[in-house]
């Protein structure tokens, strides 16, 4: 029998395949992620971490346990592990891909709609009590049909959402496919540039001051990827400078972002809180896979969902 811990309650009831595996579950049941040291502590004391994009697993934490088995991040995205540390130390990380796809993919289609048709503001001016008569010139928004999308990492979320683009008659650009665009190419053409790639040393700040002024006044950036791909103080000031229209965000740098942000008083924006794989289907078949990794890691098997090796 081994011990995993974790971090949170998860969706669906994959973990109770942990304990018909004969497996001890050490569940930190808050609606908060444990803080750092408890999650040292309680991750020492175990053979395998299951573990959220909320936690952070770093070198310190790799070297106090060596000796997991597995870390298993309920999450595709692994900015939170220090890949380079657990692979030194011999621990196999796994994460949730493909499961979260289409989830993802329709949130970054349905922020890009929102943004382009302004429904925050629509919606908040009928609350507001500003409902007054039709008007020919009022809530004006963007076309969407026959515009050009941008889309910053062709991976599995990304193409997704060029599929969803076809629907609307959208010209497609992508920075990775075999004949990609250069990303300032694709910056200057796009009207609306969607991110999908992870959040790593290359792609942090990808989205700066200079990449945002190569864009059009009147294009929308949607991010669903990662926040720190976007400087947020050079977004700030985009926005204030109408150096593009609007941003639609469903991840920020900080996350989660208090509510006196300054990012929040910027022109045309829309927040989400991180919400890209929030469907049960998703969230539960994303429990689903980390359970899958670690059940291997303590069999001694390799993860069926591994991580992608760290970057060179
Ligand atoms: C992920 O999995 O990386 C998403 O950001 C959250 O589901």
């Amino acid at each position: 029998m081994a011990r995993v811990f974790v971090t949170r309650r998860l969706v669906g009831d994959g973990l109770e395949r942990l304990t018909t595996a004969g497996h001890e579950l050490d569940l930190w049941d808050e609606c908060t992620p444990p803080p750092y040291a408890t999650l040292i502590e309680r991750a020492q004391a175990a053979d395998a971490l299951l573990c959220t994009l909320s936690d952070r697993i770093d070198a310190s934490l790799l070297q106090a346990c060596a000796h997991l088995k597995a870390v298993a991040n309920c999450a595709v995205g692994v900015d939170n592990v220090d890949l380079a540390a657990a692979h030194a130390h011999g621990i196999p990380v796994g994460n949730t891909p493909g499961v979260l796809t289409d989830a993802t993919a329709d949130l970054a289609f349905a922020l890009l709609l929102a943004a382009a048709r302004r429904l925050p503001q629509s919606a908040q001016a009928v609350k507001d009590g500003a409902w007054g008569p039709w008007e020919p010139d009022g809530f004006l928004g963007l076309d969407v049909v026959g515009t050009t999308l941008g889309i910053v990492g062709a991976g599995r979320i990304g193409t997704a959402v060029a599929r969803r683009a076809a629907g609307f008659d959208m010209q497609v650009l992508t920075t990775t496919s075999r004949d990609g665009t250069p990303l300032p190419e694709l910056l200057a053409q796009s009207d609306f540039v969607s991110l999908h790639v992870p959040l790593t040393p290359q792609t942090h700040h990808l989205i700066d001051a200079e990449a945002l002024v190569r864009m059009k006044p009147t294009a929308i950036l949607v991010n669903t990827a990662r926040g720190p791909i976007v400087d947020t103080q050079a977004l700030i000031d985009a926005l204030h400078a109408g150096t593009i229209a609007g941003a639609a965000l469903d991840v920020t740098d900080p996350e989660p972002l208090p509510p006196d942000h300054p990012l929040l008083r910027a022109p045309n924006v829309l927040v989400l809180p991180h919400v890209g794989s929030a469907t049960p289907r998703t969230r539960a078949a994303m429990t689903e896979l980390a359970v899958d990794n670690v059940l291997a890691g303590l069999a001694g098997e390799p993860l069926p969902h591994p991580a992608p090796p760290p970057a060179p």
